[in-house]
């Protein structure tokens, strides 16, 4: 599997490929902890606009600029504040989190204390998704050096900033990568997402202002404060700054985690970089680019059309950034059956919490089972688009929007692929 940076220095992962990159040592040696020093000699409100200027927009799927979240943390307020790191990873497609919290934990360690700096944070939780928990050990040892190093702690660095580290794991629910469903886990509860507003950046964790991040996200903010917001942003685009990590699976040769600049070309990016078609026989059929629960799209809104991976680029080219797990299908990929597995998926993962999203997902299943077993009726596709606007905008959570898109997207897009199991079976009773 491939780990590496095209079109840019690598930066998120200058260190993954070192000798024992994991350590506080090898950490120091290339830079690490530098960018906190400099933090500290700054001001809150400095921090916060480097940030803004960046254009750094949270990588854990939602897309939304850092820099405002973090300015939307009240100053006064006399509760505790929180930053708590999404370390869930559970979109299906999506592994990038993984490598950074397993070869470079100190990034993330750094990145967490100059927000907790800012914003007068003394406690950051990492919440890791359940099967994540051999990652776990890693991360405390981390946290062990710096804590041995002054890096964290009570005063920090000979200085009145005080700043505790904890680790915690949920039991593999992907429901628990929801912020709020995150926060209701690490207190103790069941993962239930809950109403917003408030947002958990005024009320989150235990009611307190939390700023919840997702790890990669993190991890550039050690950068950022080294290179300067301005320049980092401008190695993207204006409003996608930086680089990004994609998690690359599917019919090419070369899958992995490569690190992008923001904006770089789509079919380039498959055809050259990825190696290409994984058999040279096979064509291109299609790429959900942002984790499953994205809209997926054909090749011919790819190949020619000069796609621009950036948030931007994708909303014009009909998907979205999401998580970056970016799948490549070919075309012996059959997206009935492949989109089966989806609704099975989210049906798995729906809270039940809300009548649209678990009825409306187990429906989805049955018949998407149905079809799939012969049973297919020529009013199914229809069936399916209106079982699916039931769910969009009327559940309580993102989770039952996002199963609508990834099986809207499969049925507006790939008609030809429903066709021949819905024509052949309209008298089916099954
Ligand atoms: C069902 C669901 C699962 C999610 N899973 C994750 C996840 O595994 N990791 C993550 O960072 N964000 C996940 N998110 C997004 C979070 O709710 C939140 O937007 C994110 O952690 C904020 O961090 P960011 O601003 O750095 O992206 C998920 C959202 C939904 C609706
Ligand atoms: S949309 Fe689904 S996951 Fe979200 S609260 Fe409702 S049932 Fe739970």
């Amino acid at each position: 599997m491939e780990i590496k940076a095209i079109g840019c220095e690598p930066l998120q992962l200058k260190r993954v490929h070192l000798e024992n990159s994991r350590t506080l040592k090898v950490y120091q040696d290339n830079g690490g902890y530098e960018s906190l020093k400099k933090a500290m000699n700054m001001s809150p409100d400095d921090i916060i606009n480097e940030v803004k200027t960046s254009a750094l927009r949270g990588r854990g799927g939602a897309g939304f600029p850092t820099g405002m979240k973090w300015g939307f943390v009240p100053r006064d307020s006399p509760k505790p504040k929180y930053i708590v790191c999404n370390a869930d990873e559970s979109e299906p497609g999506t592994f990038k989190d993984r490598y950074l919290l397993e070869l470079d934990p100190h990034a993330l360690i750094e990145g967490m204390l100059i927000g907790a700096f800012a914003l007068g944070v003394e406690t950051c939780y990492i919440y890791y998704r359940g099967e994540y928990k051999y990652l776990i050990d890693i991360m405390d040892k981390a946290i062990e050096e710096a804590k041995a190093a002054n890096l964290v702690g009570e005063k920090i660095l000979g200085s009145d900033f005080t700043c505790n580290f904890y680790t915690h794991t949920g039991a593999g629910a992907y429901i628990c990568g929801e912020e709020t469903a995150l926060l209701s886990s690490l207190e103790g509860f069941r993962g239930h997402p809950r109403m917003k507003p408030p947002f958990p950046a005024v009320e989150g964790l235990y009611a307190c202002p939390t700023v919840v991040n997702n790890v990669e996200t993190l991890t550039a903010v050690p950068q950022i404060l080294e290179m300067g917001g301005e320049v980092w942003r401008d190695l993207g685009t204006e409003k996608s700054g930086g680089t990004k990590l994609w998690s690359v699976s599917g019919h090419v040769k070369k899958p992995g985690v490569y690190e992008l600049p923001m904006g770089y070309d789509m079919e380039k990016f498959i055809m050259e970089d990825c190696g290409g078609m994984l058999r040279d026989d096979k064509k291109l059929k299609a790429v959900i680019p942002g984790g499953s629960s994205v809209y997926a799209m054909r090749a011919d809104q790819i190949i020619g059309k000069n796609v621009r991976m950036d948030y931007e680029g994708l909303v014009e080219a009909g998907s979205l950034v999401g998580s970056g797990g970016f799948i490549v299908m070919d075309e012996t990929v059959d997206m009935v059956d492949s989109t089966k597995n989806l609704t099975e998926f989210y049906k798995h993962e729906s809270c039940g919490w809300c009548t649209p999203c678990r009825e409306g997902t187990d429906w989805l299943t049955k018949i998407f089972t149905r079809i799939a077993s012969g049973g297919g009726r020529p009013e199914d596709a229809q069936l399916i688009l209106d079982l699916c606007d039931n769910i969009e905008g009327k559940s309580f959570c993102a989770l039952g929007d996002a199963a609508a898109w990834a099986i809207q997207g499969a049925v507006k897009r790939f008609p030809e692929d429903f066709k021949k199991y819905l024509l052949s079976n309209g008298n089916s009773n099954h």
